[in-house]
């Protein structure tokens, strides 16, 4: 049985469910439909929907702030605060080494430390081998790790362990000390292994 049309061919799948004979048509295979054929009556709808539905709260600037925390690879939006790679080795000896090992190379969980050259997967994989940006470490850290408690570090803590995993991969000294400018400064021996994609989907295929 083939469609006919746009009902018939929506209707196939519900018969399938109840005669087995009829093969039932994955997504893939049926047609997409169009915007008026998937919800004529849309335009009706919303002509006649409430202005609002009396759930919810404007976002405050507050809440927004605690949820806006991103940061750029060029520091944008790196918070105040400081910390020494001194104060991160407790904080890592604390809440990360029983996943990422003493030294950032023992695992069981990611290697932070290269063991070896970056195209070597896992050895190389790591902060040092692949992170273009101390920054987007940064950024990643404060909003994942450690990974079963993430966020409940301060941005301090943040810095400084931060800087302790920098120093473990050899990449910055033991008396470093990280904040918005020390963390912008770093180069990571990653940074020129990628290239930024400002591709905007057009002929410029790289
Ligand atoms: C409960 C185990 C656990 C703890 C504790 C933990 N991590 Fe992780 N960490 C992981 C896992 C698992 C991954 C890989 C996550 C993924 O690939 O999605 C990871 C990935 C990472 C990465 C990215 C590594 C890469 O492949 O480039 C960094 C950096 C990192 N963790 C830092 C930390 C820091 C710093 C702490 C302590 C504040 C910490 N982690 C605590 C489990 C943990």
């Amino acid at each position: 049985m083939r469609a006919v049309g746009a009902t018939a061919s929506v209707l196939v799948p519900l018969l399938a469910a109840c005669s087995p004979e009829v093969p039932a048509r994955s997504a893939a295979e049926a047609p997409a439909p169009s915007a008026t054929e998937a919800d004529p009556g849309f335009a009706s709808l919303s002509a006649h929907a409430p202005e609002h539905f009396g759930f919810g709260a404007p976002a405050s600037e507050d809440r927004v702030a605690r949820w806006d925390i991103d940061v750029k690879p060029d520091g944008e939006g790196l918070p105040p605060g400081s910390g020494s790679v001194a104060e991160g080795r407790l904080i890592y000896e604390t809440y990360c080494l029983q996943c990422h090992g003493p030294t950032g190379t023992e695992g069981p969980n990611d290697r932070l430390v290269s063991a070896g050259e970056w195209e070597q997967w896992p050895a190389g994989r790591t902060v040092g081998g692949y992170w273009p940006y101390a920054t987007t470490l940064f950024d990643y850290t404060r909003k994942a790790m450690p990974q079963t408690t993430p966020g409940t570090l301060s941005d301090d803590e943040v810095y400084a362990v931060v800087g302790y995993v920098l120093h473990l991969g050899g990449i910055v000294s033991a008396d470093a000390v990280m904040d918005s400018a020390s963390l912008v400064a770093v180069e990571m021996p990653a940074r020129d292994r990628f290239v930024p994609d400002d591709r905007t989907d057009g002929p410029e295929i790289r």
